[in-house]
């Protein structure tokens, strides 16, 4: 009985990889996946990023490189959660803040898609450290300040401050992924000059410039945030919340973190963020 169970589950194991592994994309088409970072603007590049008319978006984060569930149901459902609406579109992108530090997203994408074009928007640590921390804060009613948060001795292990130190994750996907499949986005200037990195991110696609400056403006009801000219082309009310002021012995204390770890992401990455 246990030898056919074994047997059995043996064969539908292998018939899902083998569905995996022999689908065949249409022609033409070509995937690009932001995967990460998560609070450093992933949706607002996604959103932007929409209304290029090469481009089709999935509306919801898949998960499916980083839930073994979901991975289960094989490429033809992933690439079914992003409908193709008009015949202009040729790449589809996803968004998933979670692969970047998924120990099996890189391996998993390298083999279902090792042409993939990866997008992977960075900002300041410390203001991801406290776009993460409100963010949880408002889950949790007694929450202490950030500088409490940040003043035990221990605060390097809180996840929060761990995922700034992007290097440590970056080295894995540097494994499996030549770095000109990669492209940084600037988080911090996605905010100020959006046009700027969303000009760089199509030329990347490779793809005609075809979101301009004349796409944005900047809404004083959302905290100055840049939003979209077409209609709902701001952010839901929980991206662009306000930040709490921190203490500078606090603002210190992060910076002598993330010293060299920013220090190792500009070597890593050969890239030059203002705030590196
Ligand atoms: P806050 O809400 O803490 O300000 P993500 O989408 O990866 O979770 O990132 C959320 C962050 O994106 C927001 O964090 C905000 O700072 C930033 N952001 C960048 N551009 C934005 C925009 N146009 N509207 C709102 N938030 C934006």
């Amino acid at each position: 009985m246990l030898f056919l169970l074994t047997i059995i589950g043996f064969l539908t194991i292998s018939s899902c990889w083998s569905e995996i592994f022999s689908y065949n994309p249409p022609k033409n088409l070509s995937q690009a996946i932001i995967i990460g970072v998560k609070k450093c603007g992933t949706r607002a590049l996604l959103k932007f990023l929409s209304i290029h008319p090469a481009i089709a978006v999935a509306s919801t984060e898949l998960h499916f490189f980083d839930s073994y569930t979901n991975f289960q149901h094989g490429l033809q459902w992933y690439r079914a959660q992003i409908p193709i609406n008009r015949s202009s579109q040729h790449i589809i992108i996803e968004k998933t803040p979670s692969y970047f530090i998924n120990k099996s997203t890189p391996l998993r994408i390298a083999r279902l898609l090792p042409d993939a074009q990866l997008i992977i928007i960075i900002r300041d640590p410390i203001t991801r450290a406290i776009s993460d921390y409100v963010q949880l804060r408002n889950r949790h009613r007694f929450y202490p300040s950030f500088d409490d948060w940040i003043s035990s001795s221990n605060f390097t292990q809180r996840t929060p401050v761990k995922i700034g130190c992007y290097t440590q994750y970056l080295r894995r996907w540097l494994k499996y992924f030549p770095r000109h499949q990669m492209h940084f986005v600037d988080g911090e200037n996605l905010i100020h000059h959006p046009w700027e990195e969303l000009e760089h991110v199509q030329t990347f696609l490779n793809l005609p410039v075809r979101i301009h400056r004349e796409d944005f403006y900047f809404n004083p009801n959302k905290y100055g945030f840049p939003c979209l000219r077409q209609t709902n082309g701001c952010l839901g009310l929980n991206k662009g919340r306000r930040h709490p002021v921190i203490a500078n012995q606090t603002r210190n204390k992060l910076n002598d973190f993330y010293l060299t770890c920013n220090a190792k992401l500009k070597r890593l990455a050969q890239i030059n963020f203002s705030w590196i």
